[in-house]
């Protein structure tokens, strides 16, 4: 089937859905032209996340072409505990766990709901619900993560997006360069930040980049592993999460009726949290490569190949769910793989739930009529699926009356 990652028609992104239907219906296993493949059907990514042994995350090999050796790009993207195997991955992978247990994010919520009240008491009538909502909740809730000061976060955003924008199939020698500039500017910022953690540890309980540092002090990670991993997690939990609460906000304007079931029980908003996740997946794509030759749906898949893994693909496969391309908050059981599976399943999914849920909650509580005005803008980007624009009318209640 003549399904090219690197040659994707203008305004794929506005539907893409039909293409991966029609991929994981009649080329499970769809080989492109540079020798990678793409896995489309959920059974599939299921077993490939779960093997480790035969499909592993490390990136060396392939990003060593696409961004030169010695570049601050291919230096942090082979560092950081999605690309990497055991053993850097386990001792990585701990020290993250332990700063996102149930406890702890249980500590979080109170100052994240503060969080979300107050960015919509500064929400304006025709504003960006991106810039004003979506897209400041997760840099606040990482900036709170790490610990970085407040009024030091406004480049944060900006450096995560170049070096997340660098993950596409194609690249510009303008996102290459913005990409490698935006790590080399990333690590000097965290090197003072570090340095200042060390003199004054924060407390290991929550703040990830006390117990990062802990873990480099007990000879765990190199000062090169910890810094990268540092700019990992904002990467990881930024744009993800931003795209989860936009698509959200999106999905519920064009289903006004699924808006109402949210309306009149709110206990919905945790299945429907899942089921933007399973629906308009923020990570579309994820990739592995293999150990050894292994044969699928009849294609032979030699050993070094690089997978794509079409997490959106997989998400609405009909062997996995009924009526896949509806948006059903009521959904049970969800199990998409918006985060993966695995032992690189998101370390963040809890959070990353967490914010939608309370996101959305407090969203529909203080404008349950609001409606997007045209002018919305989706990224382009293929990786990762959401809104860079959400132009909205908030249609507050005390103005309806
Ligand atoms: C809606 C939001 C999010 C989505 C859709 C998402 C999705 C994913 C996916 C698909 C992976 C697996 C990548 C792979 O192995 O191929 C992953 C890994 C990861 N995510 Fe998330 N993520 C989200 C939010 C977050 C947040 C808020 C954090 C942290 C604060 C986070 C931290 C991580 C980390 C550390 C990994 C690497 C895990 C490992 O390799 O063992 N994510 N995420």
């Amino acid at each position: 089937m003549g399904f090219d990652l690197k040659a994707l028609p203008d305004g794929f992104t506005d539907d893409p859905y039909p293409a991966f239907a029609a991929l994981r219906e009649t080329a499970p296993v769809c080989p492109q032209p540079d020798g990678s493949m793409v896995i489309s059907r959920h059974a599939d990514l299921d077993r490939i996340y779960r093997d480790t042994t035969t499909f592993i995350s490390d990136k060396t090999r392939v990003f060593a072409p696409k961004f030169g050796t010695g570049t601050p790009l291919f230096a942090h993207h082979t560092t950081s505990l999605v690309f990497s195997d055991p053993p850097l991955h386990t001792r990585v992978r701990s020290v993250m766990v332990g700063a996102l247990t149930p406890r702890a994010l249980a500590a979080m919520e109170p100052a994240l709901v503060a969080l979300v009240d107050g960015l919509l008491d500064e929400l304006t009538e025709g504003c960006d619900l991106i810039e004003g909502f979506a897209g400041a909740i997760p840099i606040e809730v990482i900036g709170n993560l790490l610990g970085i000061p407040r009024d030091r976060r406004a480049p944060l955003r900006g450096w995560s997006l170049a070096i997340l924008g660098a993950l596409e199939p194609v690249l510009s020698p303008a996102q290459m360069a913005a990409g490698n500039a935006a790590v080399t500017e990333f690590l000097d910022f965290l090197r003072e930040i570090v340095a200042d953690r060390r003199a004054r540890p924060g407390n290991p309980e929550t703040d990830v980049l006390t117990r990062l540092i802990a873990s480099d002090e007990g000879g765990g990670l190199s000062e090169a592993e910890l810094l990268q991993n540092c700019i990992f997690i904002l990467n990881a939990g930024h744009e993800t999460t931003t795209n989860l609460i936009g698509n959200a906000l999106w999905l519920l304007d064009r289903d006004r009726a699924a808006r109402a079931r949210l309306l009149a029980d709110p206990g919905l908003i945790p299945g429907a949290v899942d089921e933007v996740l399973r629906l308009e997946s923020p990570n579309q794509f994820g990739n592995r490569l293999t150990t050894a030759p292994i044969t699928l749906h009849g294609v032979t898949i030699p050993a070094g190949t690089d997978l794509h893994l079409c997490i959106a693909a997989a998400n609405r496969d009909p062997r996995a769910f009924d009526d896949p391309d509806a948006f059903r908050p009521e959904r049970r059981p969800n199990r998409h793989l918006a985060f993966a599976g695995g032992p690189h399943t998101c370390v963040g999914f809890s959070l990353a739930r967490m914010e939608g849920r309370i996101a959305l909650a407090r969203f529909l509580d203080r404008y349950p009529d609001y409606a997007l005005r045209p002018g919305a803008r989706r990224s382009p980007r293929i990786r990762f699926r959401g809104f860079t624009h959400l132009p909205v009318a908030l249609a507050r209640p005390t103005e309806r009356t």
